[in-house]
């Protein structure tokens, strides 16, 4: 039994080339997740047909009404609007997301809609080297003023970047290919301000253009425990925490770096350029609430800079480490978590953590976006999805919501990962996350049939009762 308010937006997301499919459909153009999930393509599923959503789309939003959700949160894709990124606007584009903005407030569904989610049009990548320089924020922020001039009398609710934070440090996903680290940290700084850029262009642009519209960021949210209390171990933690969610976090409010960021920029010598009417800009740019990503806590330990650990090291036995500015965080194994098969570490209280951090911090509404359990289903014989593990996950998750909203927390909604079953960022479709069952497999498409869950059905009632009946 849980809390929560009575106009509590229960949903589900998914993202637009992980779930639509139709990569190069009615004039799209080819994007930088499509481009690497082609490198995969003989080895598991790649964006081309993903879930097809682009020619399942009123089915999956029947499903998404049968289900009772008030809120579904979605991403468009840049180059199904904007094909080349910052050239000519493709009206079949429009028209597509028309047709499912519609069709979801027929359905008495919210539409909450992620500009840019991992899926920069490659066409940019050519042009500007992606976010590396300047006109890549300009162009995003057209695109912006696109979707929110053609949706916005429609759609009020909107994210601007998908974790800024994590994707940032995917080489892959940023089309980082200098295999020196000092210069590819350089670019990634670079490419980091030139989102935040972005982020403030299009929080004002929605501002000016959708009346009524609510704007922020999505954050891949870090909650890190020590694996001691020795201190350095306790500092490795919060590092880890800082430098991979709050710094960014901190950028979007304040407008400017925190000091420990700026010192780090500084000391490595990568600090971006950046031009002195920024500044007003990124104060400016005020986010109406933060939307939260959680989906595991993690646990580090703390190693210097010395002839052991020098600078520039990635694996120390065998771990991830992280961070040679002021040491390193090492990942470390939470011996009292129960972990996925993925290795991520389940708990439900980090959730708690974070909406606490978070809301003290900024006093701004939160939203969950982004929460749900990644394994692989099994269909048995009789058509049905056994999975008690996947509500066992979530329904861990909505308790600890429920006591953050005791705690205090103005949390006004839950989007679980991932309304169907879609395409893993990375890892192909054998890590299914849905409440609804695709019927594909990696490297055979079958019939792609819609089957409900155990999981469809259960939260299903969740949302009748208002998370009375777990
Ligand atoms: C989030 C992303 O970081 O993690 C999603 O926003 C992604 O796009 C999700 O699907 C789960 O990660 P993965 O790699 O298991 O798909």
């Amino acid at each position: 039994m849980a809390n929560f308010p009575d106009n509590f937006l229960w949903g589900a997301g998914s993202s637009a080339f992980q779930i639509e499919g139709g990569w190069d459909a009615d004039g799209k153009g080819m994007t930088v997740a499509d481009f690497n999930s082609f490198k995969r393509s003989e080895i598991q599923a790649d964006t081309k047909v993903a879930s097809d959503f682009y020619h399942h789309w009123k089915e999956d939003i029947a499903l998404m009404k049968e289900m009772g959700m008030k809120v579904y949160r979605f991403s468009i894709s840049w180059a199904r609007i904007i094909p080349d990124g910052d050239g000519e606007i493709n009206p079949k584009g429009i028209e597509f997301y028309n047709n499912v903005i519609d069709e979801l407030l027929k359905n008495d569904i919210i539409p909450f809609v992620t500009l840019y989610h991992f899926d920069l049009p490659y066409a940019l990548v050519e042009k500007y080297n992606g976010w590396e320089i300047r006109d890549c924020a300009y162009a995003f922020d057209r695109y912006a003023r696109v979707c929110f001039e053609a949706f916005g009398d429609r759609v009020k609710w909107w994210q601007v970047h998908n974790e800024q934070n994590l994707m940032i440090r995917v080489d892959e996903r940023m089309n980082i290919t200098e295999p020196d680290p000092l210069k590819a940290d350089k670019i990634r700084a670079q490419m980091d301000y030139h989102m935040f850029l972005a982020h403030a262009l299009a929080v004002n642009s929605c501002h000016e253009i959708v009346e009524g519209g609510k704007i922020g960021p999505a954050v891949s949210s870090t909650c890190t425990y020590p694996l001691t209390n020795k201190p350095e171990d306790v500092w490795s933690a919060k590092m880890n925490d800082w430098f991979k969610t709050n710094y960014c976090l901190d950028m979007h409010y304040y407008g400017e770096y925190p000091g420990y960021y700026m010192r780090y920029l500084k000391e490595r010598d990568i600090v971006p350029v950046m031009k002195p009417e920024d500044k007003e800009l990124l104060k400016s740019a005020k986010m109406d609430f933060i939307a939260v990503n959680y989906y595991r806590t993690l646990c580090t330990s703390y190693l210097p800079v010395d002839d052991e650990h020098p600078i520039g090291m990635r694996v120390y036995r065998g771990n991830q480490v992280d961070f040679d500015q002021y040491g390193y965080c090492r990942d470390e194994k939470n011996v009292n978590l129960k972990a996925s098969e993925y290795g991520a570490q389940i708990d439900p209280m980090g959730l708690r953590i974070v909406l606490n951090e978070y809301y003290s911090r900024y006093r701004l509404p939160l939203i969950v976006t982004e929460n749900g359990l990644g394994t692989a289903d099994v269909l048995t014989e009789d058509g049905k999805v056994h999975d008690d593990y996947r509500i066992d996950y979530i329904k861990g998750h909505i308790e600890a919501m429920s006591l953050a909203i005791e705690d205090g927390v103005d949390l006004f909604g839950y989007c679980p990962w991932s309304v169907i079953d879609i395409l893993s960022s990375h890892q192909g479709f054998k890590k299914r996350y849905g409440f609804v069952y695709v019927n594909r497999e990696d490297m055979d498409l079958k019939d792609l049939k819609r089957i409900k869950k155990d999981s469809f059905y259960w939260y299903s009632n969740v949302i009748k009762t208002n998370g009375k009946e777990l």
